[in-house]
């Protein structure tokens, strides 16, 4: 049976272990599930062509695991604790056995509107328990789930539905967040109506109330998809590698990919993690406040706390709605024990001031979070101090979307933790440095593009629809290795500090995204010509977007022209894409094969004028001059 790391001791043998023999590792882990038919072979790697499988030919379903498995020892007890936007609202809760009924109901429902084993259901909703409900009731029918973060626009959503075919979408009507009340339906009707020909049906949740626009044949209330059916469902027997969701990120080029994730690897990985990493006890009420929209939401809201029978909250609203203390309020409300967060709230909620904090009883909170991007050592420092009290470590989480659960972490209480390092991997794990030439850099106090040396159970199986795309990203570049697109640094004692991303992706508040697709947004406006996005450091987001522009027609009121420019990514993206700063240049620094010098772009984006190395190679070296003025006019 898997065996929990309890001390440092544990965690030596288990990663020793891990890495001298894999199989039997991860099979010791695996045996802790219900499976319907075991493995035949715990691995099959293939890290030159993308395919790795894992637990081959076991048979299983993960909401057996999640849900009935647990039902003789913890039916009675909350499974979801739920909080919603508003604060005078009244919090709901869900017991397992609650949860297993409507995830059955749900599922019958499914069933009643002909959705089978393989076919793709696509999710636009708010942070409700009826989304973990429709989640769970997919992965109960074999159906795969691709949810699709509400913030993005119908545009962003219509892309995502084509790209995998959903037959149908799960929504609300609207959602509220903070004092936004956001017309849902009506931006799923907008979406489809680009060309989303495979939608078969829209169920809507009723979530606010209000009236919503209506197509009759093929929409349907969820009370009424609910309706009579059965509180029983026989879970569909899911090979381990068969797909369990998709989930869309952003990369260097293009557009969103969608990062398969499978049953087997994904169920054992996430369930692994979650317990080990959070050190969860029975009992203990976890609060994880990301959104289901992203892999933080589905590996540790979801998956990996049911997995483990866990208390898990979820928060509908946001950490400044109606002041900066709701987050601090909902931890002494629930009694939270573990608290997992993103460096960006920290920041915003640690600039909000501490008034916000004094005076809530945060003595529950044993284990802190952070995930999605470099915590700086400002908020680390705030975080461990004014909420941990000094007596909470802080477990600084390194992993990403194609991984589907951490991967570089600390242990709290276990191994150490020192401000900005995600510090040591987790059994499984193996990280690598290596140079642009694909050289392993060896040794300590080192820094390198890192890269994964073995397949560990949850590693992303393919990008939906376009393998060849997947080994291209991941698996061609340092061939043998999966490369995450990271800079890493490795300490004197082994320690890693995930610095951010090489490739063209700009971490704004922990969200993943593609400079091409803000570019591809921007160049939709009338009078640009062309346009270059880079990062830009922000004191809350992390990182900004930085767009150059290129226009046409000289503009005669710039205040107007970035309003439309940021309509245009609201309306392509959504609104967490629209730009910080907007920088109209005659010209862009090109390379004398017209490739754009993104790395000049980058340092005037951080205002690092001096380092702007060899610019002599340029083919219009004067416009950099031009670029250095105006950020120094406007900053
Ligand atoms: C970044 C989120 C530093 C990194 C789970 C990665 C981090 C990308 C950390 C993945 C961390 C995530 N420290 N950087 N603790 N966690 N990142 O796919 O650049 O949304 O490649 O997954 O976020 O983002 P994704």
């Amino acid at each position: 049976m898997g065996n929990d790391i309890k001390n440092i001791d544990d965690y030596k043998s288990a990663y020793k272990k891990s890495i001298e023999n894999p199989e039997s590792f991860w099979a010791d882990q695996a045996a802790d599930f219900q499976w319907h038919t075991l493995w035949r072979k715990v691995l099959e790697p293939d890290l030159r062509q993308g395919h790795n499988k894992w637990f081959v030919d076991g048979k299983l379903n993960i909401t057996i695991n999640c849900l009935d498995r647990h039902l003789e020892e913890r039916g009675h007890q909350i499974a979801i604790f739920w909080e919603g936007n508003d604060i005078r609202g009244d919090h709901r809760q869900l017991t397992y056995a609650e949860l297993h009924q409507e995830v059955c109901r749900c599922a019958n429902g499914l069933k009643a509107k002909g959705i089978k084993k393989g076919d793709r259901i696509c999710f636009y909703m708010p942070m409700v328990p009826e989304l973990a409900i429709s989640i769970l009731a997919c992965a109960r029918i074999g159906a795969v789930h691709s949810v699709v973060f509400a913030g993005f626009s119908a545009v962003s959503l219509a892309d995502r539905i084509k790209d995998s075919s959903c037959k149908m979408v799960i929504c609300s009507d609207f959602n509220d967040r903070g004092l936004k009340h956001i017309p849902i339906k009506e931006i799923v009707d907008e979406a489809i109506a680009l060309d989303c020909d495979s939608v078969e049906s829209v169920i809507v949740y009723i979530n606010t109330g209000g009236i919503v626009p209506w197509t009759e044949e093929r929409d349907m209330w969820w009370h009424d998809f609910i309706g009579e059916q059965s509180i029983t469902c026989d879970a569909e027997i899911m090979d381990s590698e068969d797909p369990l969701f998709i989930l869309y990120t952003s990369g260097s080029t293009g557009k969103p990919k969608g990062v398969v994730h499978t049953c087997g690897g994904y169920m054992v990985y996430t369930a692994y993690t979650f317990k080990n990493v959070f050190q969860y006890e029975p009992g203990d009420v976890y609060w994880c406040t990301a959104d289901i929209g992203w892999i933080t939401g589905h590996s540790y809201i979801i998956y990996g706390p049911l997995l483990n029978g866990a208390i898990t909250l979820m928060f509908d609203g946001t950490p400044t709605y109606p002041d900066p203390s709701r987050f601090w309020k909902i931890c002494e409300k629930f009694t939270v024990n573990v608290f997992y967060t993103a460096p960006t709230a920290i920041r915003a909620l640690m600039a909000a001031g501490d008034t916000y904090v004094e005076g809530h009883d945060l003595s529950t909170i044993k284990v802190l979070g952070s995930v999605g991007e470099p915590i700086n050592e400002e908020a680390w420092h705030w975080y461990n101090e004014k909420i941990g009290k000094g007596k909470a470590p802080i477990v600084d989480t390194w992993w990403q979307t194609e991984t589907g659960g951490i991967m570089i972490s600390p242990l709290p209480g276990i191994t150490d933790t020192k401000p900005c390092f995600a510090s040591y991997p987790l059994p499984g794990i193996q990280p690598v440095l290596v140079d642009v030439a694909g050289h392993e850099i060896e040794g300590n106090n080192v820094e390198g593009l890192l890269c994964i040396k073995h397949p560990w159970p949850s590693i992303i199986r393919t990008t939906y629809g376009d393998h060849a795309r997947c080994v291209k990203t991941y698996f061609r570049p340092f061939p043998g290795m999966y490369f995450t697109g990271d800079q890493a640094r490795r300490d004197e004692e082994g320690r890693y500090r995930v610095i951010g991303r090489v490739d063209d992706v700009i971490n704004v508040s922990g969200h993943r995204i593609g400079t091409a697709e803000v570019e591809n947004a921007i160049d939709e406006h009338a009078n640009v010509v062309e346009s270059a996005v880079v990062g830009c450091p922000h004191p809350i987001k992390g990182q900004g977007i930085f767009a150059y522009v290129i226009v046409r027609q000289a503009v005669p009121d710039e205040v107007v022209f970035v309003e439309e420019i940021n309509q245009k990514l609201v309306e392509m993206i959504g609104p967490i894409a629209k730009a910080d700063r907007i920088m109209i240049v005659s010209g862009l620094p090109k390379t004398r094969s017209g490739k754009i010098m993104r790395r000049i772009l980058r340092k005037v984006a951080e205002s690092d004028y001096a380092n702007l190395g060899d610019i002599s190679t340029l083919l219009n070296p004067e416009i950099v001059d031009e670029i250095i003025r105006k950020s120094q006019e406007t900053h």
